[in-house]
C-alpha cells in the first residue's frame, strides 16, 4: 500500500523539494503550510504550484499552532515536520514570540496529534544551531554537546527534547535531523546565496556581516532530501542525526 506522508512547511524551500521527491517516488503526500509572512506568500505559492495537479497530493492551508488539525486530517503513516520560523538573526527581541509559537507550540500540538493518530514515525527538522559555538570540528551528534547561542537554536533544542519526551512517555518513534545551512534552487530570500545572487543580478549591494572572513559549511538541497529519505527506512530509531553532504555511504 502507498505510504501516506504529512509534510509540514510544504510550501517552503526544503518542503517543496521534499514534496517533489516524495511524489516522484510514489508516496501520497499531505502538505500543510500557513504561508507565514516571513517572506513572500507569492514565492511559497509558486513553490507549491507544480504539485497541485497531482492526485497523490492534498494541501491544507493551516496554522499548526492553532487547534483544529484533527478536523482536517485524521490519518497518515509518517510526519516530516519542517514547518517553523527559521532564521537565527531575527530570533531576538519581540519576534521571539513567533519562534515560540511556530517552533514550540506548533510542534507540541503536532506531537499530540501524532500520538492520538498512531503515527509510525515522526521526523523533525532540527538545526546545527543547537550546537552553538564549538572549537571541536567537525561536529558530531554523539560527542558534541548542544549549547545553543541563539533563541532560534534554543527553540530547536526544545523541539528535540519534546520529540524525546513524547517517545519516552507515549512510544512515538522519532528522528531529529540537524540540518546545516542549506543552499540550492528556491533558497529562502533571507539566506546568503539568495542575497548574493540577487545583488549580482540587479547590480545592487548586499549587507556584509562581520569582516567577511567567516567560514561556514553548506549542504546542497539534494543531499538534505537524500538524508531525509534515508530516515524513511532506517532501523535505528529515536535518534538524532546530522545531515551533511552525501558521502560514499549514500551512493
Ligand atoms: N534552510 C536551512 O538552511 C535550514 C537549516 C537548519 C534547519 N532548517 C529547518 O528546516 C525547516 C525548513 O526550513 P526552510 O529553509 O525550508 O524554511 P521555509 O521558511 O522556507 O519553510 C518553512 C515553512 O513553514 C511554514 N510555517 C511556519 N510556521 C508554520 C505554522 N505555524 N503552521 C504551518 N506552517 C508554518 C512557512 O509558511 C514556510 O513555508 C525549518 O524547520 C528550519 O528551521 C533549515
Amino acid at each position: 500500500m502507498t505510504q501516506e506522508i504529512i509534510v509540514t512547511g510544504a510550501a517552503g524551500f526544503i518542503g517543496s523539494h521534499l514534496v517533489k521527491f516524495l511524489l516522484n517516488n510514489h508516496f501520497s503526500v499531505i502538505g500543510i503550510d500557513n504561508f507565514s509572512d516571513y517572506y513572500s506568500k507569492k514565492i511559497k505559492k509558486f513553490n507549491l504550484s507544480p504539485f497541485l495537479k497531482s492526485e497523490r497530493f492534498k494541501f491544507f492551508e493551516f496554522d499548526l499552532s492553532k487547534p483544529g488539525l484533527e478536523k482536517n486530517i485524521r490519518k497518515a503513516d509518517i510526519i516530516i515536520h519542517l514547518a517553523a520560523q527559521p532564521g537565527v538573526r531575527g530570533s531576538w527581541g519581540d519576534s521571539f514570540n513567533i519562534y515560540v509559537k511556530d517552533n514550540i507550540l506548533a510542534l507540541q500540538k503536532l506531537l499530540e496529534w501524532s500520538v492520538q493518530n498512531k503515527i509510525d514515525k515522526f521526523i523533525f527538522a532540527s538545526s546545527s544551531s543547537v550546537y552553538g559555538d564549538t572549537d571541536t570540528l567537525p561536529m558530531d551528534e554523539n560527542k558534541s554537546i548542544p549549547v545553543p547561542v541563539s533563541p532560534y537554536g534554543s527553540t530547536k533544542l526544545m523541539g528535540e527534547n519534546l520529540c524525546r519526551i513524547y517517545h519516552q512517555n507515549f512510544s512515538l518513534e522519532y528522528y531529529c535531523l540537524r540540518f546545516f545551512s542549506v543552499y540550492g534552487p528556491a533558497q529562502r530570500p533571507d539566506m546568503a546565496f539568495s542575497k548574493l545572487f540577487r545583488a549580482a543580478l540587479t547590480g545592487t549591494e548586499f549587507n556584509l556581516f562581520g569582516d567577511g572572513k567567516q567560514t561556514r559549511d553548506f549542504t546542497y538541497i539534494d543531499d538534505i532530501i537524500h538524508g531525509i529519505s534515508r530516515t524513511l527506512d532506517l532501523k535505528e530509531k529515536n535518534t538524532v542525526y546530522l545531515i551533511l553532504a552525501a558521502g560514499p555511504e549514500f551512493q
